[in-house]
């Protein structure tokens, strides 16, 4: 019986508990996954009740990815470079955090578009956040060498490549610059909450000329089909959605929990259904 949760504020509308229900299912495990809202100035006695709760393993949230650390006993590479953690699985009752932010996303392109993005591939990241610096660091780590930064506040930009110390592969843009030079890219990745319902009818950049089979890709999420996506659609991008990066952020953690890793096209089209009924 796999004693499973998430923590965070707030989480109401988090679609962890169905995706890993899900996974656990598709698997023939038994297993529950439990929300834990935590209230930010209850942080701390919260988690110390956690522990005694014989948990398996959980996911960590907004806006404890940094909070946590203290009370973690081990830290995964990734984490431990990012600074922030989103899983933690719980061996012989250590505490042991990983950030599989990046990485989820990784696979997540590259199990769809294989032939697209390559070690070779010019990549431009818009934002400069938490995901901004997680996908940039699976990037780096998977051997893309032309990985570039845009954002509104360029300095921020310029801070995360010399941080991960991507100087040599990597130049920081304004949005204004991203946007002249958008056809020179094959992938484009959208990590800004920019988008993000109600505010549907924004995107952080507007373009008109793309690259020949371009990849296209929002993470957000709600809605689906952003504005960013339409416009790249319209132009005849290839896309990438926000649902199908979640999708397998939560399989990496599904299997840093449980060693299985579940088949995301067996799941992806229940998932659609599920984000298009709400
Ligand atoms: P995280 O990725 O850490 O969850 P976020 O709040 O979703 O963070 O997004 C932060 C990113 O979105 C930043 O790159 C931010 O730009 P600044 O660094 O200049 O603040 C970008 N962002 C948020 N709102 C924006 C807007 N209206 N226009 C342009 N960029 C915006």
């Amino acid at each position: 019986m796999m004693k499973l949760g998430l923590i965070g504020y707030p989480i109401g509308h988090s679609l962890s508990p169905w995706i890993h229900n899900q996974l656990l299912e598709s698997q023939n495990l038994e297993g529950s996954y439990q929300l834990y809202e935590i209230e930010p100035d209850k942080f701390e006695e919260n988690i110390k009740s956690l522990k005694k709760e014989n948990l398996d393993g959980f996911n960590v949230t907004v806006p404890y990815k940094e909070q946590i650390i203290p009370f973690l006993d081990e830290m995964d590479q990734a984490a431990e470079f990012l600074g922030a953690v989103n899983t933690v699985k719980v061996e012989d009752g250590k505490w042991v955090g990983y950030n599989t932010d990046g990485i989820g996303y990784f696979s997540s392109v590259t199990s769809r578009f294989e032939n697209t993005l390559k070690d070779t591939s010019k990549v431009l990241i818009l934002g400069s956040g938490g995901a901004a610096r997680g996908i940039y660091h699976a990037f780096l780590q998977k051997g893309v060498r032309q990985v570039d930064i845009a954002n509104r506040t360029v300095q921020k930009a310029e801070q995360i490549i010399k941080e991960l110390n991507g100087e040599e592969f990597s130049e920081p843009l304004t949005i204004q610059e991203a946007g002249d030079r958008i056809s020179e890219y094959e992938v484009v990745i959208q990590t800004t909450s920019v988008g993000m319902s109600p505010n549907e009818n924004q995107s952080i950049i507007d373009f008109d000329d793309i690259k020949e089979n371009a990849l296209f890709s929002d993470i957000v999420y709600r809605p689906m089909n952003t504005k960013f996506l339409k416009r790249a659609d319209e132009l005849g991008a290839f896309l990438h959605y926000g649902h199908e990066m979640l999708l397998h952020q939560a399989i990496y953690a599904f299997k840093i929990w449980t060693g299985r890793e579940p088949e995301a096209s067996e799941l992806i089209e229940k998932f659609e259904n599920v984000l298009k009924g709400e």
